[in-house]
């Protein structure tokens, strides 16, 4: 597996491979869930590279940065193991070389005010700038995400739209536990008593209302809300809760870790 830091010398490796690229991008503290892009990549693309770029631009909360879980080393190891071709890993002023006060701005319409947007400001102007930077560097021909992230795919989709790229956005299941707990890196600050509590979210999805699902959230150790909320999955259009075909997104505190999960009921 090759290694980068610098984006001229991943441009210069790429540039002269001539093979079709499928870009992971990820903020490290890997899980199945990522590597279940990776699998993705490897099966429809000839060379899989992935970034790991923890993104301070998309951090409305300094203290959810500062507290991200940063495991490096393993993450080299399980992505050599798991057959990915190249990994950039860069740094802040790599990235960012002139600062990070006067970014390019992205016209997100009513996906920037609503769920995630609305909860956490400027959150996904961060995201765009960052993955824009980042395939501007890789220039694949597939891009892939995972679901558990859903709004954050419109966002993506949205921002390709805005810059012409002709990059393709590759959609991925959300990866589970056993149990049901949709795999995060946040889950590394959970305790095994929060990771149970934390399955209140799975079993949400089943419940009839809205505030039912809010109810056993704080029945079962969830200590606040943000939403839970029930939208048209192509247009992200808040619909009466529970009419099918809908998706039902969540995000809440537990251990004062913020998950977010979603799950389409059709
Ligand atoms: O989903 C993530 O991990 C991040 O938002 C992403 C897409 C890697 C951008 O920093």
């Amino acid at each position: 597996m090759k290694q980068f830091q610098k984006t001229s010398e991943l441009q210069s490796y790429l540039k002269s491979s001539g093979k079709s690229i499928g870009f992971v991008p990820t903020m490290g503290a890997l899980h199945e869930g990522h590597l279940a892009l990776i699998e993705a990549s490897r099966s429809a693309c000839d060379l899989t590279v992935c970034s790991i770029f923890v993104n301070p631009t998309q951090f409305n909360d300094p203290t959810d940065f500062d507290k991200y879980p940063v495991t490096l080393e393993a993450d080299l190891e399980k992505l050599q193991e798991a057959g990915c071709d190249v990994v950039f890993y860069p740094s802040v002023s790599e990235m960012y070389p002139n600062g990070t006060a006067d970014l390019k701005s992205y016209d997100l319409g009513f996906l920037e005010t609503i769920l995630e947007g609305k909860y956490r400001p400027g959150h996904f102007q961060g995201v765009c700038v960052v993955v824009d930077l980042l395939l501007q560097a890789v220039q694949p021909t597939k891009l892939y995400m995972g679901e558990k992230d859903y709004q954050q795919i419109a966002v993506v989709q949205k921002m390709l739209e805005l810059t012409n790229s002709s990059v393709e956005l590759v959609r991925c299941p959300t990866v589970r536990s056993a149990e049901g707990l949709a795999l995060s890196s946040r889950n590394a600050r959970l305790s095994e008593e929060q990771k149970v509590q934390a399955l209140a979210i799975y079993k949400g999805f089943n419940l009839p209302s809205e505030s039912a699902f809010k109810q056993s959230l704080l029945d079962n150790g969830f200590e606040s809300i943000d939403y839970v909320a029930c939208v048209d999955p192509q247009t992200l259009q808040e619909k009466p809760y529970g009419e099918k075909p809908c998706l039902i997104l969540v995000a809440a505190f537990i251990g004062g870790v913020r998950l977010i999960d979603n799950k389409t009921l059709s």
